[in-house]
């Protein structure tokens, strides 16, 4: 019986089968533990720890954690968790890769197309008393159906998407780390940039401002991946000075986005508060996978999905 610390409640009854075998803690709130509630934690003795994407867990914190034997993350990103510090201790970290991908693919197409048709203005205008009739020239877009789609990034999701849009009629194109274009030319090209690579040393700040002036003003970019893969601030100006056409986030730098931050005021913008794996089925296998992860962890045997 080890001792279990779960960051945040998580749907379905997957903690339950943690909880038969351990000693589980919960942390019950909406926002997740502090820097120092988790560092007290797992200095205090924690063997297992389940985390989430919003939880740091940094060298220095696993150099805190004396007991600490397995991490389980709630994510397929891995860029909260110093990897590395982890395997020197020899501790396996677990993420839920594959279960989510479908789940994500539709989400970055969800917005592709809320961005390119418009329909968060569009629902803007309907509340506001602004639909007076049908207009030949009001809220137009841009088609998918007729767009090279660049994808940066051809993993598990970027390959998804792939699917989904060539389904839609469009063109692709890609760069990735070891394939295909060179990211100038993807970015010179696509009409629609949708970003599925991992945030590293080689992709933070990869659309930078340069890269947005690559890109015309009839083109869009989707962000389903990390947010500091984007220049925020040069997202604002290409958005306020028509660089591009629009931008569809669901992920941002900062995150959570402040309601009050200055990119919010940018115009031809869609942002959803980090909604990838949100399905109710998706997230309560990832639950399922993440309990399984921390388990095999803590029982020394191979974890289904191990990320270091
Ligand atoms: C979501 O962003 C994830 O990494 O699972
Ligand atoms: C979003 O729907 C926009 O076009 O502003």
């Amino acid at each position: 019986m080890a001792r279990c610390f779960v960051t945040r409640s998580l749907p379905g009854t997957a903690v339950d089968r943690l909880a038969a075998e351990h000693e589980v803690e919960v942390w019950p709130d909406r926002l997740p533990p502090s820097p120092d509630a988790l560092r007290e934690r797992l200095a205090g003795g924690v063997e297992g720890l389940l985390c989430m994407l919003t939880d740091p867990v940094g060298a220095d914190l696993i150099a805190a954690a004396p007991d600490l034997r397995a991490v389980s993350t709630y994510a397929v990103g891995t860029d909260n968790i110093d990897l590395a510090a982890a395997a020197e201790r020899g501790i396996p970290v677990g993420h839920t890769p594959d279960v989510l991908t479908e789940t994500s693919a539709d989400l970055a197409l969800a917005l592709m197309l809320a961005v390119m048709r418009r329909i968060p203005a569009g629902d803007a205008e309907v509340r506001a008393g602004e639909w007076l009739t049908w207009e030949p020239a009001r809220l137009l877009g841009h088609d998918l159906h007729r767009a090279t789609v660049g994808i940066v990034g051809l993993g598990r999701i970027g390959q998804a998407v792939k699917r989904r849009v060539e389904g839609f009629g469009a063109r692709v194109v890609h760069s990735g780390r070891t394939d295909g274009m060179p990211v100038e030319q993807l970015l010179e090209e696509a009409d629609v940039v949708t970003l599925h690579c991992p945030l590293t040393d080689a992709t933070r700040g990869l659309i930078d401002e340069a890269a947005l002036r690559r890109m015309g003003p009839d083109a869009y970019l989707v962000n389903t991946a990390r947010g500091p893969v984007v220049d925020t601030d040069a997202l604002r100006r290409a958005l306020e000075e028509g660089w591009i056409a629009g931008a569809a986030l669901d992920v941002t730098d900062p995150e959570p986005l402040p309601a009050d931050h200055p990119l919010l005021s940018a115009p031809n913008l869609v942002v959803a508060p980090h909604l990838g794996s949100a399905s109710h089925e998706t997230r309560a296998e990832m639950a399922d996978i993440a309990v399984d992860n921390l388990l095999a962890g803590l029982a020394g045997t191979p974890l289904p999905h191990r990320a270091n």
